[in-house]
């Protein structure tokens, strides 16, 4: 018989508080991490962990069987390891209505300089589900990953293993070595309905999408497979393989086992295409799955190269939206929002209201000359929509339905820190010019800095940077990374401690090897975006080099895309010595990666070239496109850095200039036959 050992009054009163923490933490812990539903925030979980960690130091011979030492910290705590996509996940444009469509598809005909082209499209619906990218090499399924910020996803491959219309193994001997296949995984709606009722209120998904991203991110992989998932296919990534059709790959792809949309259809004329999206739109509500738009895809391949990408979208498809869902709300307030830039936007505290399945309790009011057109005042009942992920808009003011306050008046001073606000040069926006004793403006800048597309530090968010600036750890971005030496205080918060402060660290840490173009975004430079921050990066491969440039706007000047608003802002920002200072600081913290140079092969690859005159075999967007593809910068003005002018018809004075300066010129032909 096992001896019975006597605690003492302080030990058994540990003990207790051990039992009731352990049974808290492992709800906690499951809401989170099995059931993506956290139910108190992490700082609250992280007290609980402590005081659990503190009387099993003190206790050791105490700590349970049952204690989340055995779990947290390890395999629970440990999310999902990453996956490289082999090539990005991209996303689609929108259309909103038939003259975006019309413009989407002239704008197809303009790039390719054609306009008689019979274009064929395939039109499939736009399911709202959660985007997979599964890897087969050999023909066995080696990794599933979500689509995470695109470039990398979370490996969910036991997960989607779980799923019935997923092949593990293929057999058929046309299936590439290498393929990625992508698609969308979703929950039809009477699974989603019934999967509702088992759970308990605070459990339940707002909505199938969220439910199936629900199902998939469980570490647990039972939960995954006792949910009906269901898996449609709508496309490629990586292929080992040609071809020259979408239609033959969709063909193909059937024959392996990985179903397009039933309702896939081809088409070439506009009419069926518009016919075939109010025909869908109609039969929405009778379809299984939610659906949100249609999507029209160009079918030939060898054309969807050619027409590349702009920033993230493919020029060769687009999502055509059905109408969004509206409501009415009453306006409780009208804020202000004081950007990173200093650029005052308005917004709309709404009584929260469900629209399709989504609670809404913001919405943005643009500007305010968009409330004096709409008269949008406090208190009014207004007509709200919401469209996909879009943010909410306000339609109307229903006057039938508000009791009417008195007209909005726009501020004059800036909320925060009372400078008189400045309209801008297009006269709409109102802009606090305090950029760099702002506060809020400050703080804005470095929520930015440590966001996903930036910096991308997890764990450090809104909540801890001004956590962290009220309390003076940190003032410019550069302190970040010295956050180290407020390790005592940090850890004495309020629901923080080691284990956080340590994974804050490390998240840190991993953040400093950072590519340049997300170093330059995350400067939070005004009109310097994700695009802007990849051309730059093209051109630069330093830190000291961009610093060095933009000293002399000669240089910015040459860069094409880069307008005059962009380069005035560029070069005031580094006019400022505090600013250079503070980049070379944060620089001198981080080890910054140069943008890979695919192209070394190509003999335009780091050349600059400047196109002239009419060309005649494509059109000058598309030139500009392939020679960047090959790795070329491409500039405006003639200089001694120039190396190849290529010229079509009518070309003046450029290739004068160009003879003058010995600078190599290439015909239209000449430069065909070279690429
Ligand atoms: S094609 C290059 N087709 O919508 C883009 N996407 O913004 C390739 N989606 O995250 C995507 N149904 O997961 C495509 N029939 C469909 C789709 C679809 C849903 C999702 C997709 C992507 C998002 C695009």
């Amino acid at each position: 018989m096992k001896k019975k050992i006597q605690l003492s009054n302080s030990e058994k009163k540990a003990l207790n508080e051990l039992k009731s923490l352990s049974i808290q933490i492992k709800k906690y812990n499951d809401a989170y991490h099995k059931y993506d539903k956290p139910i108190i925030s992490d700082h609250k979980f992280d007290e609980l962990i402590k005081k659990n960690n503190e009387l099993e130091k003190k206790f050791p011979y105490l700590r349970l069987k049952t204690s989340p030492n055995e779990y947290v910290g390890s395999k629970v705590l440990n999310k999902f390891s990453k996956i490289n996509h082999k090539l990005p996940m991209l996303s689609l444009g929108n259309a909103f209505n038939e003259n975006d469509l019309i413009e989407f598809i002239k704008r197809i005909k303009k790039f390719l300089k054609n306009e008689k082209i019979i274009l064929e499209f395939s039109c499939e619906p736009k399911i709202d589900g959660l985007s997979i990218n599964l890897t087969y090499k050999e023909g066995v399924l080696i990794s599933a990953a979500t689509r995470g910020d695109g470039l990398i996803g979370e490996n969910v491959t036991e997960n989607i293993k779980t799923i019935k219309n997923i092949p593990q193994k293929i057999n058929t001997n046309n299936f590439p070595s290498l393929i990625e296949i992508r698609g969308e995984i979703f929950l039809e709606k009477k699974d989603f309905i019934l999967l509702n009722s088992k759970l308990d209120d605070k459990e339940k998904f707002s909505n199938p999408r969220n439910a199936a991203a629900g199902s998939i991110r469980q570490l647990d992989i039972n939960i995954t497979k006792a949910r009906p998932l269901k898996f449609v296919t709508h496309g490629v990534g990586f292929i080992s393989k040609e071809y020259l059709s979408l239609k033959k790959l969709y063909n193909d792809m059937s024959l392996w086992g990985f179903a397009p949309s039933k309702y896939l259809k081809f088409s070439t004329k506009l009419k069926e295409m518009l016919r075939y999206h109010s025909d869908l739109n109609l039969k929405r509500s009778l379809i299984n799955y939610d659906i949100d738009g249609i999507v029209f895809k160009l079918n030939d391949i060898e054309l969807q190269k050619r027409l590349g990408f702009v920033g993230k979208n493919p020029r060769w498809a687009i999502a055509y939206k059905f109408e969004s869902v509206k409501a009415f709300t009453k306006i409780n307030s009208i804020d202000l929002q004081i950007g990173r830039t200093g650029a005052i936007t308005p917004v709309a505290r709404l009584e929260p209201v469900n629209i399709g399945g989504v609670v809404v309790s913001n919405a943005t009011l643009h500007n305010f000359d968009e409330i004096n057109n709409k008269d949008i005042r406090e208190n009014d009942i207004v007509e709200i929509q919401r469209a996909g992920d879009v943010i909410p808009q306000i339609l109307r003011v229903s006057k039938k339905l508000s009791k009417r306050n008195k007209a909005y008046k726009h501020p004059v001073n800036c909320p925060i820190c009372d400078s008189i606000l400045i309209k801008d040069e297009d006269g709409v926006i109102y802009r606090c010019l305090n950029y760099y004793k702002c506060k809020a403006q400050i703080i804005e800048r470095l929520i930015h800095f440590v966001s996903k597309k930036a910096f991308n530090i997890d764990g450090m968010g809104e909540q801890q940077i001004k956590l962290f600036w009220n309390r003076k750890f940190i003032k410019n971005a550069s302190d970040i990374f010295n956050i180290d030496k407020f390790k005592n205080e940090i850890i004495e918060l309020e629901g923080w401690g080691k284990l956080s402060y340590n994974n804050l660290i490390n998240n840190i840490e991993k953040s400093k090897s950072i590519n340049i173009e997300k170093f330059i975004y995350a400067l939070g430079i005004r009109f310097v975006g994700e695009t802007t921050s990849q051309i730059l990066s093209k051109y630069f491969d330093s830190i000291e080099s961009l610093i060095k440039s933009a000293k002399n706007i000669k240089e910015l000047e040459d860069i094409d895309g880069l307008g005059p608003k962009v380069i005035k802002s560029i070069s005031e920002f580094i006019d400022n010595k505090d600013n250079i200072d503070e980049i070379r600081k944060i620089a001198s913290n981080c080890q910054v990666i140069k943008r890979k140079e695919k192209f070394t092969k190509s003999i335009f690859n780091n050349k600059t070239v400047i196109f002239t005159g009419k060309l005649n075999e494509m059109s000058r967007e598309e030139a500009k496109k392939r020679a960047l593809d090959l790795g070329a910068k491409i500039a405006s003005s003639i200089s001694k850095n120039t190396d190849y002018l290529i010229y079509g018809e009518n070309a003046g004075s450029k290739l004068n200039k160009a003879k003058e300066l010995k600078i190599s010129t290439l015909s239209e032909k000449k430069w065909l036959s070279m690429i």
